[in-house]
Order: structure tokens, then C-alpha cells, then sequence
């Protein structure tokens, strides 16, 4: 029986590798723009960074969690990361990054796992560019933030996304939002969800975010976290918004946005599809002043967002950035009779000349190799001829222009190159 891929993960082939080369490019490009230095962590962690940071009364800790025991003697419980600012936090922290001069701004690129069931835009090994600042409570840190995230989108050509944003307090005032929330729903939770059951006893502001449509009518006359905001926070919110308009970031107040994650403090947004249904959500992010502490750090403030490299080439997909075919190689390198050390020799020396040269491997007659050239799109074609090399030369096509001439061998590489405009 032939073997498959696990289910909601994906090959990525050269010709949709080049459509992510291109992301990955605009990525780098942007964040060297911006100050951000890459980051690169493991993809598994100890399964507790997981359940102290993004928090045990998430969907992702209770249900998507890919987890295992590590072998040995001292085997303890492993996770392949479902997100990336709990390791990101961990890093920052483990390597001492809190002695820099502050604050230290960092990016990702790389696959995250979640057990999920899959569907268009969902899966289960996904990719995820993320950026997060630590060691700034500044509102013009959650601003840069956004605007990294937005300008990201624009490069690339997408239009009609929206910006979603939210408070969701901070320790001081989540306790009056969550008292107002379980005054309001426990009168109403026979008719909620049985999620939303459990999450009026772990986590009510969960509530204001569930897509049962039961749920959705019932949280109509819920209280708004906005209006619970303590004096610092609500500054703080004024503050984001004021910048915001200062860099002409439109943006949707949502107050029943509340993130899946538990690190949340203040500032709350997500990137949406309009139209797209349930996986509209090309990117979210927001403040985690808590994170660095929770996971046994001192405390330092951060923000953040993470965007979905998937969903985001999904949206390229259906209108713009298209990435023009690739090209074939500059220089074909065709053999006939016994002339195959030659040919070996000749690509070795293109490819050192820095010339994209290709041969074939299969044992194709002349004719064959010819037409295989002209099918990858070789822009020169030599042919290495028995009769032609016993008088040093070699011949040449030009396959635009249809036209064959004899180049001496020795000076091959140097045609050619001049010839491709190298
Ligand atoms: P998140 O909202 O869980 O946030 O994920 C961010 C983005 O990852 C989503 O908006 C979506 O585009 C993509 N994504 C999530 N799950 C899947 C999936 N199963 N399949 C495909 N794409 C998916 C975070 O992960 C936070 N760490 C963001 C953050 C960074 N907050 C502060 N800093």
C-alpha cells in the first residue's frame, strides 16, 4: 500500500516553493526595515512552556496539542509548538536577551502544529511569520506592530483586509470584566454551548469569541471588556488608536474580539478576510505584558502578532502577486557520440562561471536531448560533437533565435557568459 502525507499537512512542490520564496523574501526585506533580528527556535519545547504560556484553558492546550515523552532516563513530556511567542518568550529569556539594550525586537518564519480538524485555510502543520517586541509598554510598540503586519499585506498586493482590534485588560481590570460577564451569562448559559459551559467557569471572556451561532445571539447584550478598562489601560488603548490614525492604519473597533490565548493583556487585534467564514483570520496578535513572567522570567512587557503564511497565499492565489514561471536553464549542454567527459567537464566549468547549466542524465539520443532542452526552456544549447571536438570546437544554438554557429571550446564559457550578459 502506497503511504501518504498525515492528514492536513502538505508537500510543498518547487513551483509553490517559489510563491513562498517570494513571501519569505518580502518577510526579511521588511523586517531588516523595521529593526527585527530573525529568531529561530526548536520546533518541539517541554510541553509545560505551553501550558504555563498560552494557558490550560485554551483550545490549543486542552484539544490541539500534538504532545509526547522524550526517551531515556529523564524523559519528560515534549510538544511540537502550536505558536511561536511562547517559545519566542522562553528564548528571550533563556539566553539572557533582557540584558540588551531594550527593547529587543525579533521575527519568525517557520511550520507550527495543531491538531485541528482540517479544511480550506485550517491544517495541522502550518506556517506562521511572527514579530514580537519585549521590553516596550510603549502604545507606539502595539503600533509598530500593526503597522509591520499591515505594510506586510500591502507589499504583496492584498487588498480589503481589515484590521480588528480590542482591549482585554490587564489583571487590574480583567476581575470587574469577569464578574460582568458571569453575571450576564450565568442567566443565559442553559442555552450556550457546552464550551461555552465549561468556559464560564475557566475563562468567561472566552465566551465573546465563540463561532456557535446559539452563542453568537446570546452575546448581543453581553458587556464590552472596553468598558471595564482600568485608567492605565484605557490610556493605553486611546494612545494605540491616536497612533494608529496618525499612520493612516484604518481599523474596526471589535469588542467581542478576545484572542484564544491566555498571555493577552490590552491590546487584542486580529487581520480579517471579510467574507471568508470561519477561517477569516489571516493574522492576530496583541500585548502579553504576563508571558515572560508566567514562564518564570522577570517581568517584562511585550507585543506581537503572528500571521498565517497559508491562508496568505491562499488570498495571493485568488487575484494578486502571481510569480512568473520559472526560468529554464541559461545553458543546455547536449551530447553526441562519446563525448560525455566533455559535456561533464563543460557543465562543471558553466556552473563555476556562474551560468544555470543543465545536461541530461538518461541516456536520450541528440534528437531527444534537443527536444527535452527546448521543453525546460534552455536559452543556449551546445551540442558536443565527436567531429567537432577533434578540431577543439564545440557548436552553439541559440534557441530564440533559432540560429547554430561553432564557438572553440576554450572560449566557450567566456561566449556565453558575455553572451547571457554575466
Ligand atoms: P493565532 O491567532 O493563534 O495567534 O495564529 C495566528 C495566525 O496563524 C492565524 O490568524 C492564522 O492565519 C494562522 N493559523 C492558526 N491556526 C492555523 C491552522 N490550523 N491552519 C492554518 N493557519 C493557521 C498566535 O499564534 C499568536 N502566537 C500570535 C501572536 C504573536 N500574538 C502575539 N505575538
Amino acid at each position: 500500500m502506497q503511504i501518504s502525507r498525515p492528514r492536513g499537512t502538505s508537500d510543498i512542490l518547487p513551483e509553490e516553493a517559489r510563491r513562498w520564496r517570494k513571501l519569505e523574501n518580502v518577510i526579511h526585506e521588511l523586517c531588516r526595515l523595521y529593526g527585527y533580528g530573525e529568531i529561530r527556535t526548536p520546533i518541539f519545547e517541554t510541553t509545560d512552556l505551553f501550558l504555563r504560556g498560552v494557558g490550560e484553558a485554551t483550545d490549543i492546550v486542552e484539544k490541539e496539542m500534538y504532545t509526547f515523552k522524550s526517551k531515556g532516563k529523564r524523559a519528560n513530556s515534549l510538544t511540537l509548538r502550536p505558536e511561536g511567542t511562547a517559545p519566542v518568550a522562553r528564548a528571550y529569556l533563556e539566553n539572557g536577551l533582557y540584558a540588551l539594550p531594550q527593547p529587543v525586537k525579533l521575527y519568525y518564519i517557520g511550520p507550527m502544529f495543531r491538531y485541528d480538524r482540517p479544511q480550506a485555510g485550517r491544517y495541522r502543520q502550518f506556517h506562521q511569520f511572527g514579530a514580537e517586541i519585549f521590553g516596550a509598554d510603549d502604545p507606539a510598540a502595539d503600533a509598530e506592530v500593526i503597522a509591520l503586519a499591515m505594510t506586510f499585506f500591502k507589499k504583496l498586493g492584498l487588498k480589503g483586509l481589515e484590521l480588528h482590534l480590542n482591549s482585554v485588560g490587564c489583571p487590574e481590570c480583567r476581575p470587574v470584566m469577569r464578574e460582568k460577564l458571569v453575571e450576564y451569562f450565568n442567566l443565559r448559559i442553559q442555552e450556550c454551548c457546552q464550551d461555552c459551559r465549561n468556559r464560564l467557569v475557566k475563562n468567561p471572556l472566552r465566551i465573546l469569541d465563540c463561532k456557535e451561532d446559539s452563542c453568537r445571539e446570546i452575546r448581543r447584550g453581553a458587556p464590552s471588556p472596553v468598558d471595564c478598562l482600568c485608567t492605565e489601560c484605557g490610556a493605553h488603548f486611546e494612545h494605540l488608536r491616536r497612533y494608529l490614525d496618525l499612520l493612516n492604519i484604518p481599523y474596526h473597533l471589535n469588542p467581542r474580539l478576545v484572542r484564544g490565548l491566555d498571555y493577552y493583556t490590552k491590546t487584542a487585534f486580529e487581520i480579517i478576510i471579510p467574507g471568508a467564514g470561519a477561517q477569516d483570520a489571516v493574522g492576530g496578535g496583541g500585548r502579553y505584558d504576563g508571558l515572560v513572567q508566567e514562564i518564570g522570567g522577570r517581568s517584562v512587557p511585550g507585543v506581537g502578532f503572528a500571521l498565517g503564511l497559508e491562508r496568505t497565499l491562499l488570498l495571493m492565489l485568488d487575484g494578486a502577486g502571481e510569480v512568473a514561471t520559472a526560468p529554464g536553464p541559461e545553458v543546455f549542454v547536449v551530447t553526441a557520440g562519446e563525448t560525455r567527459d566533455t559535456a561533464t567537464r563543460l557543465v562543471a566549468d558553466l556552473r563555476a562561471a556562474g551560468l544555470v547549466a543543465d545536461r541530461d542524465y538518461t541516456g536520450r539520443s541528440l534528437k531527444a536531448q534537443m527536444k527535452y532542452a527546448g521543453k525546460l526552456g534552455a536559452r543556449y544549447v551546445v551540442i558536443v560533437g565527436e567531429d567537432e571536438l577533434r578540431g577543439g570546437r564545440v557548436a552553439l544554438k541559440d534557441m530564440e533565435a533559432g540560429r547554430q554557429t561553432e564557438v572553440y571550446l576554450e572560449e566557450m564559457v567566456d561566449f556565453l557568459r558575455r553572451a547571457v550578459g554575466k
